[in-house]
């Protein structure tokens, strides 16, 4: 059997990492500021997060939602209080889209309502509802097509107004900051009177902080900055650092029914002691306080490199905009310098390393690009 060949691939394995490195098969070491996709947080092989996973499969990796699992518990009660979300209510899945999807629906079954208002370049993962949410019509199947989405573009107060007001809109889902959308930042005011127009026209506000969550921004969430508090957020990427696990977290006016949603694998044990084990280094480690620092140190030094048109993001989510496309840029970047990366579009980089990432690795990855831009 071959594998679906769906992902355009680098031809490099990538077979060990430390911190915010990794090594190839062939013993290349790279300075990893893509993260694997935003989801090492804590570091790659973190020991303590080795200690806690390898310790919970030792007495038990899985069981199933049938029974109390108190380590679900311990992870509520712990990201409620680091998240400042303590009387929210937790539902723990596998994946972003899932976290969505399931964000979704609960709205819909509060409310009533089918209409979701999303935003243009938005992106919220592959499933039925989720893809639909999303702005991209190649990935959209019609089996997709059926619930009523419509899109604004990011910043419009008045063509929100204008949708919610006609009473049938169910949910307005946006990224805390827009990643696969280029790293383009909804401003705290935009955020601020879209929380005050969802409760005005009883929409749920769903703020997907899938990739911009879990201290990526420089705070615990992207909208903390905004000080708003929105009805449903979804997390995943950083909450395992790399176990497959996501979350949605649920404001007190939604109202649990026995069988309302469910999943076999969502929130096991092994799951939750990597995600126990994750908040507990970030708060150790005071990582989410480094990526502010790291990333405002990084984002002012990038913005002296020849060629960059602007630069975006906050704390460790960083889009470089070039004048040129950054396809050549990056594989220079990646098989001259050693230095992965990611990107959004043709014309924008972008960084998403660990939330380890030191002054001194900034140097060191500043210094590459100089030589590949400079
Ligand atoms: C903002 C956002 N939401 C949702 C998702 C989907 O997450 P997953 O791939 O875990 O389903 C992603 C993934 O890139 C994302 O960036």
């Amino acid at each position: 059997m071959n594998l679906f060949d769906v992902y355009p691939l680098f031809n490099i394995e990538i077979v060990k990492g430390k911190g915010c490195r990794v090594w190839d098969s062939a013993g290349n070491e790279y300075l990893d500021l893509y993260g694997g996709h935003a989801v090492i947080s804590v570091g790659h092989s973190h020991p303590d997060y080795v200690a806690a996973v390898t310790g919970q499969i030792r007495e038990l990796g899985f069981y199933s939602n049938s029974v109390t699992n108190s380590l679900q518990k311990q992870l509520a009660g712990k990201l409620g209080r680091v998240s400042g979300y303590d009387d929210y209510a937790l539902f723990l899945i596998n994946t972003g889209a899932e976290a969505n999807e399931n964000a979704l629906k609960l709205a819909s079954f509060h409310n009533g309502k089918r209409r979701v208002v999303s935003f243009r370049n938005s992106f919220h993962g592959r499933t039925s509802a989720s893809v639909r949410v999303t702005d991209n019509p190649a990935i959209v199947a019609p089996v997709n097509e059926g619930m009523p989405v419509t899109f604004l573009p990011l910043g419009d107060l008045s063509l929100v107004e204008n949708e919610l007001s006609k009473g049938d809109v169910s949910s307005l889902i946006i990224e805390g900051i827009q990643g696969v959308g280029g790293i383009q930042l909804p401003s705290d005011e935009f955020l601020q009177s879209l929380a005050r127009l969802c409760s005005r026209y009883e929409v749920c506000l769903i703020l997907d902080e899938v990739q911009s969550g879990y201290g990526r921004s420089g705070k615990f969430f992207a909208h903390h900055y905004a000080g708003i508090r929105p009805d449903l957020i979804t997390v995943g990427k950083g909450i395992a650092n790399g176990f497959p696990m996501a979350a949605l977290l649920i404001s007190p006016m939604f109202k649990p029914v026995h069988g309302m949603l469910g999943t076999t694998f969502g929130g096991n044990h092994l799951a939750c002691a990597a995600a126990l084990s994750v908040l507990d280094i970030l708060e150790k480690e005071q990582l989410i306080a480094n990526a502010n620092e790291v990333g405002n140190y990084l984002m002012e030094e990038l913005a002296t490199l020849p060629g960059v048109r602007e630069i975006r993001g906050r704390g460790l989510m960083i889009g470089i905009e070039l004048d040129e496309p950054v396809k050549e840029i990056r594989r220079r970047l990646l098989f001259e310098q050693r230095v992965f990366t990611g990107v959004a579009g043709a014309h924008t980089i972008r960084l998403l390393p660990p939330l380890c990432f030191s002054r001194a690795e900034a140097g060191e990855a500043l210094a590459r690009f100089r030589r590949v831009m400079g």
